[in-house]
């Protein structure tokens, strides 16, 4: 059944048009994750589902219910933001029941639902604690607690890990995926970082500019992104594109330009013209050191060389050519900057583009 289902959703402010027509349908106990850049409208959708914003036009239907004029409180939603926003002078355990305190729920029903969630979220041991006794992650444990003991039919997450240090992200990640196996209950979390959009999510919707550009599994966007748009923001380091036209040789079958080398490509473009314009993506895990020997390499030259340990990123360019592009090899690369190698791009890993900067065929 479908828990949550926007039907073309708009909203404007001061004239402006922010979400521009947004229809999606969400399963019940789906982790669905919006992600998208900075400004694209990901929490006006979310403020929109949660009912702290009035939809300009579209409806909203949460567990069968239209709940499009419905106000924030009965939509059986239940909101974590970024700054978690706890009352400082109150107890963990107080902050995660001050909704159900305020709606008169029986003191013996509050203490069974606030030690539920604090063994759910391993914080059993810091009930009696004030906010400033905690850390920046065990916060934004009590302010999903505070979430839980609502028990709602929808969890919202607003970039709730933002403004965590880098290892305690992976950390509460780990944790938010583990809370969400244990729980099940259906939720959205929005996020700008596209490797917690991959790691999380059962289905990721990319937005950008108020439009939705794709939704999909996460490998399903990395394998058959629908346009640049996804190609580009799925995936790290992000897809190297390059401007190329279809090279078809006399009787010969289709073949793309990558710097000196050509590349066949299968009939995914036998719809197009010789000497059509397109875009060819390859992402840095597709491409590899080769032999100056082997015709489908093309030279490059070495900008930069970044040692992770595990892997190396190649910063290159073909001669005559400023543009950077990345290629991803594994441990410790032998080659300097300055120096001129041969890039071999795996055939079967290309992506193809049209001029408006959708995708041709699949790979
Ligand atoms: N209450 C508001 N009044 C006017 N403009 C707003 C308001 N809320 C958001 N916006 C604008 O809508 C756009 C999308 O904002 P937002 O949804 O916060 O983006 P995101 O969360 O993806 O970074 C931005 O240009 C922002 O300035
Ligand atoms: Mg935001």
């Amino acid at each position: 059944m479908s828990e949550v289902t926007l039907k073309d959703i708009r909203k404007s402010f001061d004239g402006l048009e922010i979400i521009k027509g947004v229809n999606l349908e969400i399963e019940t106990g789906e982790f669905v994750v919006f992600v998208g850049p900075s400004g694209c409208g990901k929490s006006t959708l979310l403020r929109l589902i949660s009912g702290l914003e009035d939809i300009g036009s579209g409806s909203i239907t949460i567990a069968g219910r239209d709940v499009t004029r419905v106000p924030p409180s009965q939509r059986g939603v239940s909101m974590v933001f970024q700054s978690y926003a706890l009352f400082p002078h109150m107890s963990v355990a107080q902050n995660m029941s001050f909704g159900l305190r305020l709606a008169k729920v029986p003191k013996k029903e509050i203490e069974r639902k606030v030690a539920e969630a604090a063994e759910v979220l391993q914080i059993t041991h810091l009930l009696d604690r004030k906010p400033k006794q905690l850390s920046g992650g065990q916060r934004q444990r009590v302010a999903i607690g505070r979430s839980i003991i609502r028990n709602p039919n929808v969890f919202l997450f607003d970039e709730p890990l933002s403004n965590l240090d880098a290892a305690l992200r992976v950390q509460m990640r780990v944790e938010i995926s583990r809370l969400h196996q244990e729980i099940k209950t259906t939720m959205i979390y929005v996020t700008h970082d596209q490797v917690e959009a991959m790691t999380l999510a059962d289905k990721i919707v990319v937005l950008n500019e108020g439009r939705i550009e794709q939704v999909g599994t996460p490998m399903e966007l990395y394998r058959r992104p629908a346009n640049r748009f996804v190609a580009e923001f799925i995936g790290t380091p992000k897809m190297n594109l390059f401007d190329t036209e279809l090279v078809v040789p006399q009787g010969g079958s289709a073949l793309v330009s990558f710097g000196s080398a050509l590349i066949p490509v299968d009939d995914r473009v036998a719809h197009l013209q010789p000497g059509a314009s397109l875009s060819l993506g390859l992402r840095p895990e597709n491409l590899e050191l080769g032999s100056a020997a082997d015709p489908t390499t093309a030279e490059a030259r070495i900008e930069l060389v970044e040692k992770l340990g595990g892997e190396s990123m190649l910063h290159a360019h073909f001669p005559g050519s400023k543009d950077l592009f990345v290629v991803n090899v594994a441990g410790e690369a032998a080659v300097r900057p300055g120096e001129t190698v041969h890039i071999k791009p795996d055939p079967d890993a290309c992506y193809l583009f049209d001029g408006n900067g959708r995708a041709i065929g699949q790979s």
